[in-house]
């Protein structure tokens, strides 16, 4: 494991991997949103500086060095490192990898798509954000994805209003991606975040309809639909981490933090160093 310099403040999982969820309120106080916010920026600018390394040539371990350092760098601890044991401190998932894939020393190459996941542990919160970016320059097919797949975050970000259930969230993206004839990823899904990375508040990204659960102000979580060209199903490879579509086609994936709030959301990680063009978002 890369080293995290003894001044950085390191989660509780850090030297032993070991994963002891705390009780953490589901409503935060707006002390705690401040430094999720400041945590969330953090994140997104990272992101967007991780995302502006990636062209053909460079490997995903490069990236995760990038990533690791920049983080130190920002007074920040790197939450994938030892999380549940995960040996590296970013997440990149390229083509068909879904999700959590393992930099490693591959090169990526021209026509390549792939997913970033940064999340920073500062001030005793966690930021989480990713996005998916082109090698170079891709296939229409994939260009297309990629844009649909961002789309789909924003509409289930649109659909967070207090005093409404969550599983409006996951309804607004299924509905945006079977317009597109695209598949939803059932197996992991958005998560409540604050003090632990995760938290008991689950965020699917399709319809069920028995997540009832009321948004209610000061709730925080991510929306991080993963879409697929082909079938939704997944396979897992066998260390254990990487999840891959199960017909082999490629996948994308973009997830925000936000919080509701009493008229909507905030989008926690889309500050000044957000990737995306529609940031900032608040109503
Ligand atoms: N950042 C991922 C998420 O969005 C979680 C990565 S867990 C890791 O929930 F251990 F793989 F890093
Ligand atoms: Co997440
Ligand atoms: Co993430």
């Amino acid at each position: 494991m890369r080293p995290v310099p003894s001044n950085i403040a390191k989660p509780h999982y850090a030297d032993t991997g070991v994963v002891k969820r705390t009780d953490e309120a589901r409503v935060k106080t707006p002390e705690v949103i401040d430094r999720m916010r400041h945590a969330g920026v953090m994140a997104a600018d990272i992101l967007r500086r991780a995302g502006e390394v990636v062209k053909p040539g460079v490997t995903t371990e490069e990236i995760d060095i990038f990533v690791h350092d920049l983080t130190v760098e920002c007074g920040a601890y790197p939450s994938p490192l030892n999380y549940h044991g995960y040996p590296k401190s970013v997440c990149t998932s390229v083509n068909e990898v879904i999700c959590h894939g393992i930099p490693d020393s591959r090169a990526l190459e021209e026509g390549d798509i792939v997913n970033l996941d940064v999340t920073v542990f500062v001030n005793g919160v966690h930021g989480d954000t990713n996005a998916t970016f082109a090698v170079g320059n891709i296939s229409q097919t994939d260009a297309d994805l990629i844009r649909i797949t961002e789309e789909c975050m924003w509409k289930g970000i649109e659909a967070v209003v207090p005093g409404e259930p969550i599983n409006d969230i996951g309804r607004a993206i299924e509905t945006h991606a079977k317009q597109h004839k695209l598949g939803v990823v059932r197996a992991f899904i958005g998560h409540g975040i604050g003090e632990n990375f995760h938290t008991d508040i689950q965020v699917l990204h399709y319809y069920d309809p028995r997540h009832t659960m009321v948004m209610r102000p000061g709730m925080t979580f991510t929306i991080e639909p993963m879409i697929t060209l082909g079938t939704w199903q997944h396979r897992m490879w066998d260390d254990e981490w990487t999840a891959v579509t199960a017909d082999g086609s490629r996948t994308a994936q973009f997830e925000h933090m936000v919080v509701v709030t009493d008229t909507g959301v905030e989008v926690l990680t889309a500050g000044p160093g957000a990737v995306s063009p529609s940031a900032p978002w608040k109503r």
